[in-house]
């Protein structure tokens, strides 16, 4: 893969200033770049899908406060963007979608980049991911706090 290529995907992914559809994302999280960050810092610390994360929501920034509230309304939609921390580019896309407005009711999925397009959907088994959010069940299994 040349060089410009893979800068340009990063344009796309990582800046959001392209409006282009990325090769093998759900068109529900194709202008994920464009949500609302709701960490202030990228977040670095090890943790699950080390080491360099942001996680983008669905609610516009000015209903953030009002709608950032637990259980998650329908529709809802987290993305956790992974990032290489050497070299920036995307490698790694997590996603939760709320099913329900019942707490704990998502959807999860996995979204790996194989060079210049991601490979991955809704997992069938996300025993895994469940598993350890659990340790986030008073907050509808969202870590993040805004
Ligand atoms: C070992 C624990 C662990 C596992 C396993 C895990 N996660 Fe997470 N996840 C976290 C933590 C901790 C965060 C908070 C951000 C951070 O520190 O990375 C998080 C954040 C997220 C977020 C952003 C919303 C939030 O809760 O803050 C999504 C989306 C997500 N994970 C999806 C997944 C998916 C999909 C899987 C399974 C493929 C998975 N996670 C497996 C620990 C885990």
């Amino acid at each position: 893969m040349s060089k410009i290529r893979v800068i340009g995907l990063m344009m796309v992914l990582g800046l959001g200033f392209v409006v282009a559809q990325v090769a093998g994302l759900s068109a529900k999280i194709q202008g994920y770049t464009g949500w609302t960050r709701v960490n202030i810092n990228k977040i670095t610390e090890g943790g699950a899908h080390p080491a360099a994360k942001d996680v983008y929501v669905n609610i516009a920034n000015d209903r953030l406060a009002a709608a950032y509230q637990r259980p998650f309304a329908a529709g809802t939609l987290f993305v956790k963007e992974r990032v290489d921390p050497a070299t920036l580019v995307v490698t790694t896309l997590y996603v939760m979608e709320k099913r329900s407005a019942t707490a704990k009711d998502w959807s999860w999925g996995v979204f790996e980049r194989k060079g210049e397009r991601f490979e991955g959907g809704v997992l069938a088994n996300p025993a895994m991911c469940v598993g350890c959010h659990e340790q986030a069940a008073a907050t509808d299994l969202v870590f993040t706090r805004r």
